[in-house]
């Protein structure tokens, strides 16, 4: 089959490769890069699970194919930090137990992301419209909230610190 080579930034690293056309963006992350943080629930564009961040706005990575994002840059959960660094949406969502099964906390944080990257002080209701469009089956959402919250608290005593 043909093969298409792109040209694509992910979580800042330059990458580029030869891929089928029909190649999904969230099968190019997890199985070209090994980046397995992103997950695939419904793959219909439904549940939300495999969102990332294209040019800093939130996309299901299912109803993308990759070669639709040559020079693009791509944000996953991988690039928020790391158990001993953790970004402020991530110490959230552990100190406010924001996850339960976790499946869908990746798409959870990266839509927080996206939220706080151009609002860094949302109302819970702005925080509920952010992330009203994936699904959780575990949670109840609410600690969902309570954990954006944190993070915004959090970083607002960093700021004035
Ligand atoms: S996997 Fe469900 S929206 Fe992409
Ligand atoms: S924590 Fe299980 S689906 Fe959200």
């Amino acid at each position: 089959m043909e093969k298409i080579t792109i040209n694509i930034t992910v979580n800042g690293k330059q990458y580029e490769k030869e891929i089928p056309p029909r190649r999904l963006l969230s099968d190019f992350l997890r199985h070209d890069l090994g980046l397995t943080g992103t997950h695939v629930g419904c793959e219909h564009g439904v549940c939300g699970m495999c969102t990332v961040l294209i040019d800093g706005q939130s996309a299901r990575s299912c109803l993308n194919f990759a070669v639709m994002h040559d020079g693009a840059s791509i944000e996953t959960v991988e690039s928020l930090g790391t158990p001993t660094n953790m970004h402020p949406l991530q110490e959230g969502f552990w100190a406010k137990h924001g996850l339960q099964c976790g499946f869908c906390t990746p798409a959870m944080l990266m839509v927080s992301k996206e939220l706080l990257d151009s609002n860094p002080d949302p109302s819970r209701e702005e925080i509920k419209e952010a992330i009203s469009a994936n699904l959780c089956r575990c949670t109840g959402y609410q600690t969902i909230l309570d954990s954006v919250e944190a993070a915004v608290n959090q970083t607002k005593e960093e700021v004035t610190a």
